[in-house]
């Protein structure tokens, strides 16, 4: 039985037999090319999500594909009571491209800041120290497992799942006063995102990072960075501490690291992690031959690829035409973000979700984040046309909405109904449906947005 490509049948079975945890959208996609996504029907998308920041080189990325299969045709899992050979390479080159000198493997992003959790206790437990309590962010967002949301600081995360884990505390982001009135001698570590991506794309700032390793130099707290989603390339450099000149002692990743093969990592330094004695912690699936295949791709396409010069010049054009976009439309309060992880944060009279919705409709794909912000994470390999088709569906969503009403509602005036669309074109399997070229955004040459007589 195969209900691959009957949406109906997906959806039904999703609802009857998935534990309800997901607000969907009405969508499966069976097909990615680039920075491209093909739906059940063939409907082509353009991804400006990437699965979350996770798909950093598109889809079907030769490099990345070949590993994987030829991996699977040799060795998937064999355990962590042997040597890998795949694991002890990507260890190494992560070492090589950052401060680290050690790598714990797990599968999450969640998995890899319990495994960072459990370091600074530990490291702090050999030494006969009785320190322990950590130090986060409000509207920090760390994962889901209990350890996690006890560091998550919002409470909508934990509050279902009370009591949360002793020894998490939470304090204003970018406030470096409050940081160190919260430091007592207890404290084992403060753990960061350097940029909040779950909250809505708030960078932090280069003197309260500054300020916070400081802090911990001078008091003997260990700094933990959750690089989970800036990690790999997405803001420009490698790692996003690499923006800040301020290295950390434990790192986070996943997300980016296996290109959409799930792969977690922490990184410590030598000196660190002796805090970890053989079964002191472990995974299962940890550092498996086919993830790490899959990391070491990902990495090599990273050094041959010229991938962190691209983030850097399609991030500078995207945040300027943004920015042109937003001295032409009062309703956008800012644009936030580094390098190809943006928040776009809109005024009361526009909805996240109305635009979310109205990119969808027009074949473009972005996530919404609480009432009023966007985010967009495309894949890495994105290039400046592709961004430019975003900013001109923005544009022309934001310039048929006057007035107050919801963007939604003003949009389902402006633009064709999903049937007229459907209507219009050719049947599904004969020719595909291209919603880009339906909506007018896509075309040979690059797209000045921003010229008000378009
Ligand atoms: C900064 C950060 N940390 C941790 C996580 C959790 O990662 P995962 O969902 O892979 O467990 C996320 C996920 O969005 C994240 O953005």
């Amino acid at each position: 039985m195969s209900i691959e490509n009957d949406f109906t049948l997906i959806r039904d079975y999703d609802v009857n037999y998935c534990l309800q945890v997901f607000n969907l959208q009405p969508v499966a996609f069976v097909k990615g090319r680039g920075c491209y996504l093909y739906d059940t029907e063939g409907n082509k998308y353009l991804d400006m999500i990437g699965g979350i920041a996770v798909n950093c080189l598109g889809y079907n990325h030769p490099k990345l594909t070949s590993a994987i299969s030829s991996q699977a045709k040799n060795l998937i899992h064999a355990c962590n009571y042997y040597y890998i050979p795949q694991k002890s390479e990507l260890a190494y080159r992560l070492c090589r491209a950052s401060f680290a000198d050690k790598v714990f493997f797990c599968n999450s992003g969640a998995e890899a800041n319990e495994a960072a959790i459990k370091l600074a206790r530990s490291y702090f437990y050999y030494k006969d120290l009785k320190k322990y309590e950590i130090i986060t962010a409000d509207m920090s967002f760390h994962g889901r497992t209990m350890g996690t949301i006890s560091a998550t600081g919002q409470e909508k995360f934990s509050r279902p799942f009370e009591p949360v884990v002793p020894g998490f505390v939470h304090v204003p982001y970018n406030d470096i006063d409050a940081m160190i009135k919260a430091v007592n001698p207890h404290t084992a570590a403060i753990m960061l995102e350097l940029i909040q991506g779950e909250s809505g794309v708030h960078p932090a700032d280069l003197e309260y990072i500054q300020a916070v390793k400081k802090l911990c130099v001078e008091k003997g707290i260990l700094l933990i960075f959750d690089e989970v989603q800036t990690g790999i390339g997405r803001t420009g450099k490698m790692f996003c501490y690499q923006n800040y000149g301020v290295a950390p002692d434990i790192m986070t990743l996943a997300k980016g690291l296996g290109g959409g093969v799930p792969i977690g990592a922490m990184l410590t330094t030598n000196a660190i992690a002796v805090g970890m004695k053989p079964g002191d912690h472990g995974s299962t699936f940890g550092g498996n031959p086919l993830a790490c295949a899959a990391g070491n791709a990902v990495m090599e396409a990273f050094e041959d690829e010229g991938i962190i010069d691209n983030v850097k010049e399609v991030s500078d054009e995207l945040f300027e035409k943004l920015g042109k976009l937003r001295s032409k439309y009062n309703c956008i309060r800012s644009v936030r973000g580094k390098g190809l992880l943006i928040g776009i944060e809109f005024d009361d009279t526009i909805t996240a979700q109305g635009m979310k919705d109205q990119l969808f409709s027009m074949g473009i794909l972005v996530s919404a984040i609480g009432k009023s912000t966007i985010r967009l994470a495309p894949p890495l390999i994105i290039n400046k046309s592709q961004a430019g088709q975003f900013v001109k569906a923005m544009d022309k969503i934001l310039k048929n909405t006057a007035g107050p009403k919801s963007v939604l509602g003003r949009l389902k005036d402006a633009l064709p109904s999903k049937k007229q669309i459907k209507d219009a074109a050719p049947s599904i399997g004969s020719a595909k449906i291209d919603k880009l070229d339906q909506a007018g955004l896509t075309g040979g040459q690059d797209i000045d947005v921003i010229d008000d007589n378009e």
